[in-house]
């Protein structure tokens, strides 16, 4: 089938097959509003769909592409480096490829986070850390934040601030306290008892809608975890790498964790790496002995090519000024955002810091609906509102998605390489889409013809 195939997303045979063999529950789900596209190419900040319609990507893959879409020289060092023959893992000594690229990132990070542990994917890397602090405190406690996604391992989903998410699994490891995101109060009792091997925390929650905590919370919780002996785990792989106006999120708080993560960006979006930085003094307490040196180990961890492609995002980030373009177009786009939408009926908050931002949507408004029904209108728009607004945006030519972790919140996350124009673009679109719904009543009349005509057409995607 041809990128311009003008038949409709469900005959693809890709998308059947998926349906078929993959994910059919999201594949219905879906088709509950009528989702319709198969995404097929993707260059810089665009993406096409298999009939060959161009979409600005305002989600940049959760995160994952900072530098754009096949980066041309992620793309040419990459073709360069499978032409050389190299040898794509090394397990029986040192990896030259992994000592480049941590020595490389040492650069970024600074002397006193001089150890990367190589792994595949962010919850791999969240992993690490939490092994490293159980290691190396001897401790087994974990504390995380109400709200926090760190991955779906069995480790990872043991820390994640989202009941729905953790209870079909339980029992999941012990001794995990939830905190509230923010509070330093909560911290410190529950760090009082000594129990905690590491507190894992975000510099914002992603999955919650790029929600900050208040300003100087993360180097006052580095600084009461040092004081009690836990190991402060800071999650950059979705904010890490230029998201939120620097390269890491910390460089804007004036702390330095005891442990980094990082993902999905790290590879300019093509290949699979994962990190857990750390100080060497940790990483020998942890792993330095001869019967633990291999305790954070996989196949393809820190492989050759991802490692490449890996050295290359960082160059890529520093030559093209990528964090200082994210701080600058970011603050542009949240004032222009706030001026389009700021009074609107349905948009509750514009926030955000570079090009990690969200636009929370729910009646704001007291019209007769919202009067009526209160309870109800809350909770159609908490599970609806959000994905209607994104199928509504798709129509209107921009890809973007709700927040995993709470579905009224509109993630504004593109590729760190938006243009000006683009992001007017985007601003242009997100202000006539709401513009057409003045109130819970609008959308309400929208999402029951939609459901209709989808019911009638047997929920098909
Ligand atoms: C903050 C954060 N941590 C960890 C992860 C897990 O990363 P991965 O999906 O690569 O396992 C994610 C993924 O979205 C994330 O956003």
């Amino acid at each position: 089938m041809s990128p311009e195939d003008p038949s409709p997303a469900r005959e693809h045979p890709g998308v059947q097959a998926y349906a078929r063999h993959v994910n059919p529950t999201l594949v219905k789900l879906l088709g509950v509003y009528g989702y319709g596209r198969a995404f097929v190419r993707a260059r810089d900040v665009w993406v096409w769909d298999h009939t060959g319609r161009r979409y600005l990507d305002a989600l940049a893959c959760f995160g994952a592409a900072n530098l754009g879409h096949n980066h041309p020289r992620i793309i040419a060092r990459l073709k360069r480096h499978l032409d050389e023959e190299h040898l794509n893992f090394v397990h029986v000594g040192p990896s030259v490829h992994q000592g480049a690229l941590a020595a490389r990132l040492v650069e970024d990070t600074g002397p006193s986070l001089d150890v990367a542990l190589f792994s595949n994917s962010g919850a791999e890397a969240v992993e690490g850390g939490l092994k490293l602090a159980r290691a190396a405190t001897g401790r087994s406690g974990l504390a995380y934040c109400a709200g926090g996604y760190h991955g779906t391992t069995l480790g990872t989903l043991s820390i994640l601030g989202t009941a729905r998410m953790r209870r079909p699994f339980e029992p999941l490891l012990g001794g995990c306290v939830e905190l509230p995101f923010g509070d330093l109060g909560a911290l410190k009792k529950a760090l009082e008892a000594k129990r905690l091997a590491a507190f894992i925390v975000d510099p914002g929650l992603c999955e919650m809608g790029a929600l900050e905590p208040p300003a100087g919370y993360l180097a006052e919780a580095q600084a009461l975890c040092t004081r009690y002996g836990t190991v402060l785990v800071l999650d950059e792989v979705q904010v890490g790498l230029g998201r939120t106006g620097t390269l890491f999120a910390y460089q804007q708080e004036g702390f330095v964790p005891d442990v980094l993560c990082l993902a999905k960006s790290l590879s300019g979006a093509v290949a699979p790496i994962a990190c857990t930085v750390t100080g060497s003094a940790l990483h020998a307490r942890a792993f330095g002995s001869l019967d633990r040196y291999d305790a954070h180990f996989s196949t393809f961890g820190g492989n050759a090519f991802s490692c490449a492609a890996a050295h290359e995002t960082l160059e890529v980030l520093r030559d093209e000024g990528l964090p200082e373009r994210s701080r600058a177009l970011g603050a542009w786009l949240l004032g222009a955002l706030r001026a389009r939408l700021d009074g609107h009926p349905l948009v509750r908050a514009v926030r955000g810091r570079g090009l990690f931002l969200a636009v929370e949507l729910g009646p704001t408004d007291k019209g007769w609906v919202s009067r009526l029904a209160p309870g109800v209108v809350e909770g159609v728009a908490r599970t609806m509102f959000g994905q209607w607004a994104a199928v509504r945006l798709l129509e209107r030519g921009v890809l973007c998605q709700p927040a995993s972790q709470h579905w009224n919140v509109l993630k504004v996350v593109p590729p760190l390489t938006l243009q000006r124009a683009e992001a007017e673009t985007l601003v242009d679109a997100f202000a006539e889409v709401l513009g057409e719904y003045q109130g819970v009543g609008a959308v309400l009349k929208d999402v029951t013809g939609r459901l209709g005509r989808q019911f009638r057409a047997g929920w098909s995607f």
